[in-house]
C-alpha cells in the first residue's frame, strides 16, 4: 500500500489495513480529489457503527428516534418536499450508442455527459464526509453475486445500504487485491462553504442518475432518497446487471437476467413447493405479493419470501431458472400497509427500521394513510407541519417508505441466503389497470408470455416523480430500468425460453398475466387482493401440475369461476365476470397501444413478436 496517491487527499485517506486493493484505493483518492469531501469514512458495516451515525443524523435533525418502547432501535427520516422518488425523466443510460441504450432510455454520449457531470461533481462534498460503501449484491462469495463500492456524502445512504445490501468489512476479503467491483459515486450536491449551517435533506434542484454500461459505472447527483440514492438497488442491481445478463450471452451462449420481480415459495398441504417470480410495476404489489398471507380457508398452504423487489435469475445446467435475491432488505412502500391487509409485513417492521416520509405520532410513533381506519387526532406530518383528520391533506407521503432487513420478515424462506438460487416454476407479470385485462391469463407457450409481458400496460404510482394514474406501457415492469435496448431484452428472453426448451422443454417455466386492479363503476376495486391472492397463485400452481381446469380465449387460458377456490368469501359468478370479462373493443384500443409501442422498439424488435400480434388481431376480429 505504499504507492503514492494524489496531493492533498493522501492526508485524508488513513486506509484501513484490512483493505488489500490498490484500484481500490486509488478510485477513492481519485473520487476524493474531485469531489473535495472535508473527511473520509471507511464503513465497516457494524451495528456500533449503524447506532453512531444514526446518532449523529438525530443530533443533525436528519432522522428522530422513535419511541424505544413501541419501536425500538427505529427512526423517521423526512426528506425535503422536492426530493421524494425516482426521478425518471433525470436518468440517463450513456452507451457508447444511442441505440444500444433503446428508445426507451435518456441517452447522451459518454464524452459529453462527463464532461456535463464533472464541473458538478467538482467540490461537491466539501464541507462533508465522503462515507466509503463496500457491499455485495447476492450472498457474499457467491459466484452469482457481484461487488460494488458506493462513495457517498450522505449518512442516510450509508445506514440504508446496511441494511439493503450485505454491506461491510468483509466485501473486501472478498474483493482481495484484485477481485472486481462496479463503482458507484454518489452526491446529494449540496457543498458546505467554511461555517455554513446544514439543513435536515440536503438536496439539489439539479438531478443526474448516470450509468456507464461499457465501464460498469453509475453517477448519481443531487438527490438522497431511495433508488436515486442507494445506488445497489435499481442502477446496480438492474441497470446496469441487466447489461451484465445480456453480454454474458455473448459468451455462454445464454447468459442471465436481472429482474424487477418478487420471489416467493408456496407449498402445498401435500408438501409439494413452487417457487414463482413476479413482475409488477413499482408501487402495484411485490411486497405484499412476497409476503401474501394465505385465507384461512387455505389450511395447509405456506408463502414464504425470497424477495420483494429484484431477481437475478440464470440458467442451471437442468435446465432450470435459478433465482436469487441480490438484496439483504426491503425498501418497501409504508402507505396501505397494515395488519389486515398484510400482517407478516406489519411484524417485519416492529423494530430497527428507517421509516422515511411517514407521519410522526403524539407518541413518537409512526403513522400512515391507510395502517388504521380511523386517523389519529393529531400527527405531525411528513414534512414536519401539525395535521389533524381536517387538515385535508395526506400525513405521509404517497412514496412513504420503510427500510427493513430481509431476515425480520417472519415467513423468510430458508433458502432466500442459499448462494445457488431456487428453481422457478412459473413467471407472473401483473399491471396496474382499472380497465380491460383480466384477473389472471396463462400464457400458451413462451412467445405468447414474452408478449404479453413485453406489451404490459400500467397505471404510474407515486414511485416516481410525475403524473400519477397514467395508463403506460411497461414491458416487464422494467420500463424505468431497462440499462439497454428493450428490443433487445425482448429478443434476450425469447433466447433463453429457446434454450431452455432445448435442454429440459418440460421444465420451461410457465408464464402468466394478472390484474389485481380492476374497478367498478363506484371506481372500487373489485378483487379483494393481498391474501386473497392466493386463490390466482393456488390455481397457477394446479396447471403446473397438470391439475386445475381453464378455458381458452383470445389470449390464452383463464380460469372458469368453479375452477378457483371460493371458501371463505361471498365473491359472486357476477363479480367474477366484472374483472375476467374481455371487452373486444377496449381491446382492439388495447392494441393500438401494442401498435405505438412497436413502433417506437422497431429497431431490433423480435418479428416472434410482431407474429403473435398478428395472431392475436386474427383472433379478435372472429
Ligand atoms: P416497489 O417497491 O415500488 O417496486 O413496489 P411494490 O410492487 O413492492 O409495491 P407494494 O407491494 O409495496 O404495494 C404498493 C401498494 O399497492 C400499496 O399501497 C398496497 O396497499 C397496494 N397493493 C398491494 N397488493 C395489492 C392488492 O392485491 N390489491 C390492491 N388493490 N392493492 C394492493
Ligand atoms: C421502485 O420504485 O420500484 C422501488 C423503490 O422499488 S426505489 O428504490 O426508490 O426505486
Ligand atoms: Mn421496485
Amino acid at each position: 500500500m505504499n504507492q503514492p496517491v494524489m496531493g492533498g487527499v493522501a492526508a485524508l485517506l488513513n486506509v484501513p489495513a484490512y483493505i488489500k486493493q490498490q484500484k481500490l484505493i486509488n478510485w477513492v483518492a481519485e473520487i476524493a480529489a474531485l469531489t473535495k469531501p472535508a473527511r473520509i469514512y471507511w464503513c465497516d458495516g457494524s451495528q456500533e457503527e449503524y447506532d453512531r451515525l444514526c446518532g449523529e443524523m438525530v443530533a443533525a435533525g436528519t432522522m428522530k428516534k422513535l419511541n424505544q418502547e413501541k419501536r425500538p432501535n427505529s427512526y423517521l427520516a423526512c426528506s425535503d418536499p422536492t426530493d421524494v422518488a425516482r426521478v425518471e425523466d433525470r436518468t440517463f443510460i450513456c452507451s457508447n450508442s444511442k441505440e444500444e441504450a433503446g428508445p426507451t432510455n435518456n441517452w447522451m454520449a459518454p464524452a459529453d455527459m462527463r464532461a456535463t457531470l464533472n464541473p458538478l461533481f467538482d467540490g461537491c462534498m466539501a464541507g462533508r464526509t465522503m462515507y466509503v460503501v463496500p457491499f455485495s449484491m447476492g450472498p457474499l462469495g457467491s459466484p452469482i453475486a457481484h461487488i460494488g463500492v458506493e462513495l457517498s456524502d450522505s449518512a442516510y445512504v450509508a445506514v440504508n445500504m446496511r441494511i439493503m445490501t450485505r454491506m461491510g468489512k468483509a466485501v473486501y476479503d472478498v474483493l482481495g487485491t484484485d477481485g472486481e467491483f462496479v463503482p458507484c459515486v454518489h452526491t446529494v450536491g449540496a457543498p458546505l462553504t467554511a461555517g455554513q449551517k446544514d439543513v435536515a435533506w440536503p438536496c439539489n434542484a439539479t438531478k443526474y442518475i448516470v450509468h456507464f454500461p461499457e465501464t460498469r459505472e453509475i453517477w448519481s447527483y443531487g438527490s438522497g432518497y431511495g433508488g436515486n440514492a442507494l445506488l445497489g438497488k435499481k442502477c446496480f442491481a438492474l441497470r446496469i446487471a441487466s447489461n451484465m445478463g445480456h453480454q454474458a450471452a455473448a459468451v455462454d451462449g445464454k447468459g442471465w437476467l436481472a429482474e424487477h420481480m418478487l420471489i416467493l415459495g408456496v407449498e402445498s398441504p401435500e408438501g409439494k413447493k413452487h417457487y414463482v417470480a413476479a413482475a409488477f410495476p413499482s408501487a402495484c404489489g411485490k411486497t405484499n405479493f412476497a409476503m401474501l398471507i394465505p385465507p384461512a380457508s387455505f389450511d395447509g398452504w405456506k408463502v414464504t419470501t425470497i424477495g420483494d423487489d429484484i431477481a437475478w435469475i440464470k440458467p442451471g445446467a437442468d435446465g432450470r431458472l435459478y433465482a436469487i435475491n441480490p438484496e439483504a432488505g426491503y425498501f418497501g412502500v409504508a402507505p396501505g400497509t397494515n395488519t389486515r391487509t398484510n400482517s407478516n409485513c406489519m411484524a417485519s417492521l416492529g423494530s430497527d427500521t428507517i421509516f422515511t416520509n411517514v407521519a410522526l405520532t403524539d407518541d413518537g410513533d409512526i403513522w400512515w394513510e391507510g395502517l388504521t381506519k380511523e386517523a389519529p387526532a393529531h400527527l405531525i406530518d411528513w414534512q414536519g407541519k401539525d395535521w389533524t383528520p381536517a387538515s385535508g391533506t395526506k400525513a405521509a407521503h404517497p412514496n412513504a417508505r420503510f427500510t427493513v432487513a430481509a431476515t425480520q420478515n417472519p415467513v423468510i424462506d430458508p433458502a432466500w441466503d442459499d448462494p445457488a438460487g431456487v428453481p422457478i416454476s412459473a413467471f407472473i407479470f401483473g399491471g396496474r389497470r382499472s380497465t380491460t385485462v383480466p384477473l389472471v391469463t396463462e400464457a400458451r407457450n413462451w412467445v405468447e408470455g414474452v408478449y404479453m409481458a413485453a406489451t404490459m400496460g400500467s397505471e404510474t404510482t407515486a414511485a416516481a416523480a410525475g403524473q400519477m394514474g397514467v395508463v403506460r406501457r411497461d414491458p416487464f415492469a422494467m420500463l424505468p430500468f431497462m440499462g439497454y435496448n428493450m428490443s433487445d431484452y425482448f429478443q434476450h428472453w425469447l433466447n433463453m425460453g429457446e434454450k431452455l426448451g432445448q435442454l429440459n422443454a418440460a421444465a420451461l417455466p410457465k408464464i402468466y398475466c394478472v390484474n389485481w386492479f380492476r374497478t367498478d363503476e363506484q371506481g372500487h376495486f373489485v378483487w379483494p387482493g393481498f391474501g386473497d391472492n392466493m386463490r390466482v397463485l393456488k390455481w397457477m400452481l394446479e396447471r403446473i401440475e397438470g391439475k386445475a381446469g381453464g378455458i381458452e380465449n383470445i389470449f390464452g387460458t383463464t380460469p372458469r369461476f368453479g375452477d378457483l377456490k371460493w371458501d371463505g368469501i361471498p365473491f359472486s359468478p357476477e363479480e367474477f365476470e366484472t374483472i375476467t370479462s374481455i371487452d373486444k373493443d377496449a381491446w382492439r384500443e388495447e392494441l393500438k397501444l401494442h401498435d405505438e409501442l412497436f413502433a417506437k422498439l422497431a429497431y431490433h424488435l423480435p418479428t416472434e413478436l410482431t407474429a403473435v400480434k398478428a395472431e392475436l388481431e386474427k383472433r379478435l376480429a372472429r
